[in-house]
């Protein structure tokens, strides 16, 4: 499978805003390695579509929050396509509720994937970058992980984590020619919102003063952005994606 092409890693991209990048990034010309925790058969589609756009792509099914798996499913993204040059961790979970009644699986659940899963997978990756003397690594955080959000104890602590995570790798990577940044979405439309009652909709839509709702393409237009050569000297920061929600 390996060629010429430079490999790019999306998690949580067999839908959604995932693979709104994975194509994005296909369309620049970028192989596409497809994570996700859903069966291989639901993210069949995506690869297809990824495919279409004339570049190489492959499914693997793997838990972002298991250590051990994604070293493993590294190991073999790295041997399929001889490389590793972006990673975009994307993959996220939602456990809403009132700290009042957040459970301790609940807290665990959304920091296990969100936050600990993009740690498992900057770790896996970045000595195959460093390997190369090169790499990108995009993280999606929010605009709750800068805001704080009722309810969302948990979900804005793994995206404030994220943050983090993505200033300290930014320094400590600086040298080995690696970028780190971070985007911060603010309402997009994807199956995570759809969750979402008509009423709460509204009254995000109220807080958005472009008047629209972000579409996936949105975000992974401004992935796309920092993979590219034109954001060679952007490391470190949080691009906030929102219509203007957070200023
Ligand atoms: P989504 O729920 O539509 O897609 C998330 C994908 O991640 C799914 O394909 C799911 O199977 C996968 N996934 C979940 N847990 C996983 C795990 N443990 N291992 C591997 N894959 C896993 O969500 P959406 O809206 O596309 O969100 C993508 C990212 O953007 C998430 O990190 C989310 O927190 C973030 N985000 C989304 C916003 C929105 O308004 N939709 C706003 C701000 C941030």
């Amino acid at each position: 499978m390996a060629d010429e092409r430079k490999t790019a890693i999306v998690t949580g991209a067999s839908r959604g805003i995932g693979l709104a990048i994975a194509k994005r990034l296909a369309k620049s010309g970028y192989n596409i390695a497809i994570v996700d925790a859903c069966p291989l058969e639901n993210s069949k589609n995506a690869e297809d579509e990824v495919k279409a756009l004339g570049v190489d792509a492959k499914a693997y099914q793997c838990n972002v929050a298991d250590f051990a798996a994604v070293e493993q499913t590294v190991k073999q993204i790295n041997d399929d396509f001889g490389g590793i040059y972006i990673l975009v961790n994307n993959a996220g979970i939602t456990r809403d509720g009132l700290l009042l009644k957040m459970t301790e699986e609940n807290f665990d659940a959304v920091i296990s994937v969100n936050l600990k899963g993009t740690f498992n997978f900057i770790k896996h990756t970045t000595p195959f970058m460093m390997k190369k003397k090169e790499g990108r690594v995009v993280s999606i955080s929010s605009i709750v992980g800068i805001e704080g959000q009722a309810g969302q104890v948990n979900y804005s602590a793994s995206k404030a984590g994220i943050i983090g995570i993505t200033k300290s790798c930014a320094r400590e990577y600086a040298s080995r020619n690696i970028t780190f940044n971070a985007i911060a979405p603010g309402f997009v439309k994807t199956p995570m919102t759809d969750a979402l009652t008509d009423k709460q909709k509204e009254a995000i839509f109220e807080l958005i003063p472009l008047k629209r709702y972000g579409e996936p393409e949105d975000i992974a237009n401004v992935v796309n952005f920092l993979c590219s050569d034109d954001a060679s000297y952007i490391t470190g920061q949080v691009l906030s994606v929102d219509g203007g929600m957070h200023m």
